[in-house]
């Protein structure tokens, strides 16, 4: 099989590469420009967010931030296959002194829809129950507004009829259900409901779990991965907004098989591409900062791996010169004893 570098039109060397991926440092418009149309299976990524408050990697202010964004999205469609998927997780934001919401996330959604020609195959909601209240202003000081703890995530699709697959996201059933399937006859009578849904007696097949739902209760809480350690041992910052892995895990298993192609257009962390890579399918992560990078590369080495020799695959990458991570000692593929998704 071709590794993902020699099968991709990429015009620059990527900084490192493994069994399935490689990651690139530079403007993703850029890299992106340089692969062949209809090539890509899922693009998905957390741009930086039109907050206020800047974050360490500089994020566009609102006004301007939906005409940046689109330019990504227009280059996305182009390279997406007839049946790929774009899904764009967006945080909610504040406008400039005021406790009133700007509307960005929905611009983008319906900039995106009317004038790119993406479809909208279904709203998402990430639920991160461990977020912090903010804004300090409005939720903690002046006690005005509720915490904001739910990021919208929008997946578009190139055409009406994307790729998915939802029994591969099934989660576990609820305590009810698994004693309704234990015993159907004794826990209820087949009957219309108030609401009009016919409850046949299909109700009581075990298909394996449940349908997810399109709020997705995950975590931010990632305290102790290899990418933590790695950062800690050799003395430089995790990345500062980095999404939890659960949540690509589920686009990806969701929206494409083993071996397509997935990318991260804003990479960060890398989180998206250690994800595909536990799954098998192959990736391409992009990200103009070559710090974030070079500790992302800590994603897929083995815990055992000696502090040394951590500095040196960081300095190498930050370097850019192309690090090979298969040639250290990599941490085992999860994907063939995939786990059922579980939102949280
Ligand atoms: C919200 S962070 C993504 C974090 C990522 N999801 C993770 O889990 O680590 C957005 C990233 O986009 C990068 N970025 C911003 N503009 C970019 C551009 N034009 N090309 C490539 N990367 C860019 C920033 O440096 C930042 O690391």
């Amino acid at each position: 099989m071709s590794t993902i570098w020699e099968l991709s039109e990429l015009t620059q060397n990527p900084v490192y590469t493994t069994q399935f991926g490689a990651a690139y440092c530079s403007d993703s418009r850029e890299l992106l420009s340089s692969l062949p149309d209809h090539s890509i299976n899922l693009v998905i990524t957390s741009p930086p967010f039109a907050l206020q408050r800047k974050k360490e990697y500089g994020n566009k202010e609102q006004a301007e931030y939906v005409d940046w964004l689109t330019e990504f999205a227009t280059l996305v469609n182009q390279k997406l296959r007839e049946d790929g998927s774009f899904v764009l997780d967006l945080g909610g934001a504040y406008q400039k002194g005021i406790p009133v919401r700007s509307l960005y996330n929905f611009r983008v959604l319906i900039r995106l829809c009317d004038e790119i020609g993406f479809h909208l195959a279904e709203d998402f909601y990430w639920f991160n129950p461990s977020k912090l209240p903010s804004p300090i202003e409005w939720v903690n000081k002046r006690k005005l507004r509720a915490k904001d703890a739910v990021n919208t995530v929008w997946w578009l699709s190139k055409t009406e009829w994307p790729k998915a697959n939802v029994s591969n996201v099934l989660t576990e059933y609820s305590a009810r259900m698994k004693k309704l399937l234990e015993d159907p006859e004794k826990f209820y009578s087949a009957k219309k409901r108030p609401s009009g849904h016919e409850i046949g007696r299909g109700f009581d097949k075990n298909n394996g779990g449940a349908i997810p739902p399109n709020l997705l209760q995950i975590p931010n809480t990632e305290s102790n991965s290899q990418y933590l350690q790695g950062c800690k041992a050799i003395g430089v910052k995790g990345h500062p907004a980095r999404f939890p892995s659960k949540l690509p895990e589920f686009f990806i298993r969701f929206l494409t098989d083993p071996n397509d192609l997935v990318v991260d257009i804003f990479a960060g962390s890398n989180t998206t591409g250690s994800v595909a890579e536990n799954e098998g399918r192959r990736w391409l992560a992009f990200e103009e900062r070559s710090d974030y990078l070079a500790a992302s590369a800590f994603r897929f080495l083995d815990k055992g791996i000696p502090t040394e020799q951590l500095q040196d695959i960081y300095f190498q990458i930050e370097n850019n010169q192309c690090v090979d991570l298969m040639n250290y000692k990599v941490q085992p593929r999860l994907f063939e004893k995939q786990a059922k998704y579980s939102a949280d």
